[in-house]
């Protein structure tokens, strides 16, 4: 397996496979890989002539400093995953000099919106400093095909309104959410959980789950309660926000149209780590 650094190497290596036509799957991560991971990693491999994963804990799409410094790096450990699963994986795990050359600021990006709401509105900054990084991978790997996951479906949102406004020939294919065995949306924070915090964790997607049986009947202001009073019975976790929007627009919403594909966004605080998870709706 290769492991590039810089990404001058990086672009060597590749640019003869690019004039051969041959098609470069990327699976951009910030690593401590678990399995959400490595199914966006194994759909590239299955789909693709070329797979190049990075590893890069992105310092400005972090908007507080305590979790850029907490953020779990496990490179080696990383490394020998990859390595275990397929030999074809070429990673890129360059330092932060190399992508920002001295300059670590994000650029501004408008995504029409959709910047502005959830994670936009409770992490400022934060998507400029993800168009910023996948922007720039995007000009590194050149790859046919990217892979991202609908855990976080508001940046797949983003990352695809991204290449669209910029025309960057990439297809951004989404991901369906890898969960634990409880339910627990698979996340690199989770490892940061106490063994019993991870276990009680799983009635987000429970209560997810239940927000979703009462979307048939219910107005979308008593799920939003519902919610709201089910996590009160559990003051170990801190709601954030809990959101019911349209997939597209990423809107709130208080009313059910016709034809609108609806989700139900939430983020939450347990032991001081935020966890986020969505579901499907209708
Ligand atoms: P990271 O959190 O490492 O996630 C890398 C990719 O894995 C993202 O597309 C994310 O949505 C996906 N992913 C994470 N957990 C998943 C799960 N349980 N099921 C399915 N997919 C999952 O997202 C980032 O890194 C960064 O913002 C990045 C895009 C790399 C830019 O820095």
């Amino acid at each position: 397996m290769l492991v590039f650094n810089k990404k001058s190497d990086l672009s060597a290596f590749l640019s003869p496979l690019i004039n051969q036509n041959k098609s470069i799957g990327f699976v951009p991560t910030m690593g401590a890989l678990h399995q959400g991971h490595l199914s966006l990693l194994k759909k590239s491999l299955s789909e693709n002539d070329v797979t190049v994963m990075s590893i890069f804990v992105n310092p400005t799409q972090f908007n507080n400093a305590d979790d850029l410094n907490q953020y779990p790096r496990t490179l080696e450990r990383d490394i020998q995953i990859m390595q275990d699963l397929s030999n074809n994986i070429i990673v890129y795990a360059p330092e932060v000099t190399d992508i920002y050359e001295g300059n670590t600021v994000s650029e501004n990006f408008d995504y029409d919106g959709l910047e502005n709401q959830m994670e936009g509105k409770h992490r400022p900054g934060h998507f400029n400093g993800v168009g910023t990084i996948v922007k720039r991978l995007f000009e590194i790997i050149q790859p046919k095909r990217a892979y991202f996951g609908e855990k976080d479906f508001q940046q797949l949102q983003i990352v695809k309104k991204l290449v669209s406004k910029y025309k960057i020939p990439v297809d951004v294919i989404g991901c369906s959410i890898h969960r634990e065995a409880n339910g627990l949306a698979m996340s690199s924070r989770n490892e940061r959980l106490s063994p019993m915090a991870r276990e009680k964790a799983a009635i987000v997607y429970q209560i997810l789950n239940n927000a979703k049986i009462l979307f048939k009947t219910k107005a979308i202001e008593d799920i939003i309660i519902y919610v709201t009073n089910e996590f009160k019975k559990h003051p170990e976790f801190q709601l954030e926000y809990f959101e019911i929007a349209d997939e597209n627009t990423l809107l709130p919403v208080l009313k059910k149209e016709a034809n609108t594909k609806y989700r139900g966004f939430i983020a939450i605080f347990v032991e001081n780590i935020r966890l986020i998870d969505n579901i499907s709706l209708n």
